[in-house]
């Protein structure tokens, strides 16, 4: 039956990475990954993390599942990380929670329940927004439809259009909304623009699917879940979903939540126990090590104190990465005004560059990034940013 398959086309990303390892150039760089580095160009794990394990290592005595939730201590030191402790949707006890395999197993999970809630639901996705969010909500059974996000020519997010098109959404319609640090442009709603957009979501029964895969990498942990929080407390419905995998730097361990602020506290239940009946339905149980390490952490006053300033390091290293990269491009007279980069957030940003330069870049200049110039930031450090500022000024010229 195999045969009868069709073959692919090689993802973008995957096909840069290939063309990078090809490269005998010894000054290569590569901008294209999708995951944090620090200025030797690793991905390390941090201390905290370190510590962690070797407490859980000791502690642990058996293998056993965990539970089909996932761990009860991480669901709810996420859940405070999220909401923020006093949060009223938690204090009423609006808020359900599953452990999942990363976020990406969240949007799984929290696609298929929605569908489940209400079958064929349209969700509205931002247009560009992080490629994986189509095939995993569409295999979940939602109904992918797009807005507008970003304008190209401006560098910022276009929000009149934006609002415009939402406005033409139905109740009880779907709206998928990057948290903070957008993937792929980088441009993050301000406090006025979530205000209005909860103002639009309540005014038309519009139910937000925040993904926020990257709190506490825009401005601090709190700062970066203010959309989410406003959201929560203000609509009856939220859907959001987490990752653990840059802010703690548990990538492969994969965990994440999907969580669930509903109408009331009876909903909820009924929220919980169908997304775990949803998980038993496709991975059954989730996977332990990673949300062990989130939960030792956060309910540890030292180690989490510890992993706070990790993270803020991570943060402050790309906000002045992206500083730097705009003074080195205007230190060069280029004929395009980087500023932009500096007021975004996160790993990445569209240098808004053509293919054709970006398609220079690569071979002339052995500088590499996806071809719609979306570059990650945490792959310039002080020892090639010249090299990468010298190499698009000439493409510009
Ligand atoms: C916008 C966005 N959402 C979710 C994820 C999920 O990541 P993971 O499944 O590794 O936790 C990512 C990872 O790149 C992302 O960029």
């Amino acid at each position: 039956m195999f045969e009868t398959l069709k073959p692919l086309p090689m993802d973008a990303i995957l096909g840069i990475m290939t063309l990078f390892r090809a490269d005998s150039h010894p000054s290569k760089i590569d901008l294209s990954v999708g995951v944090y580095q620090d200025e030797q160009g690793r991905t390390p794990v941090l201390p905290s993390v370190k510590r962690a394990e070797q407490a859980i290592l000791a502690a642990q005595d058996s293998k056993t599942y965990v539970a089909i939730a996932g761990n009860a201590a991480f669901n709810r030191s996420i859940e405070e990380l999220i909401y923020g402790k006093d949060h009223p949707a938690l204090k009423a006890g609006r808020v359900s929670t599953v452990q999942t395999p990363g976020g990406s197993g969240g949007l799984s999970i929290a696609g298929h329940l929605v569908a489940r809630a209400k079958p064929n639901a349209r969700i509205y996705l931002s247009d560009p927004t992080w490629p994986n969010h189509q095939p995993l909500l569409k295999v979940a059974g939602l109904t992918l439809d797009t807005y507008p996000y970003y304008d190209y020519a401006k560098h910022r997010v276009d929000f009149e259009p934006m609002i415009a098109r939402l406005d033409k959404a139905s109740a009880g319609e779907l709206v998928l909304i990057h948290g903070c640090c957008h993937n792929p442009c980088g441009a993050d709603l301000s406090k006025e623009q979530w205000e209005a957009l909860t103002q639009l979501c309540e005014r038309r029964g519009l139910v937000p699917f925040i993904d926020i895969a990257y709190q506490g990498l825009a401005e601090g942990l709190d700062e970066d879940a203010f959309g989410v929080r406003l959201m929560a407390a203000r609509l009856p419905e939220v859907v959001v979903v987490s990752s653990c995998s840059k802010n703690l730097g548990l990538y492969r361990e994969r965990v994440g939540v999907a969580s669930f602020v509903s109408a009331n506290a009876e909903a909820a239940k009924l929220a919980t126990a169908n997304a775990a009946n949803v998980a038993r339905g496709i991975y059954s149980m989730p996977p332990d090590h990673g949300a062990a390490i989130a939960a030792y952490i956060l309910g540890n006053a030292e180690l989490r104190a510890q992993w706070v300033k990790e993270l803020a390091e991570m943060r402050t290293r790309l906000n002045s990465l992206r500083r730097l990269l705009v003074e080195k491009l205007a230190a060069r007279k280029t004929p395009m005004d980087f500023s932009f980069i500096a007021k975004e957030h996160g790993m990445f940003s569209f240098l808004g560059i053509t293919k054709e330069q970006v398609i220079r870049l690569r071979e002339e200049f052995h500088i590499y990034m996806v071809e719609s110039s979306r570059v990650n930031i945490a792959g310039i450090n002080h020892a090639n940013v010249d090299r990468v500022a010298d190499a698009i000024a000439a493409v510009l010229k």
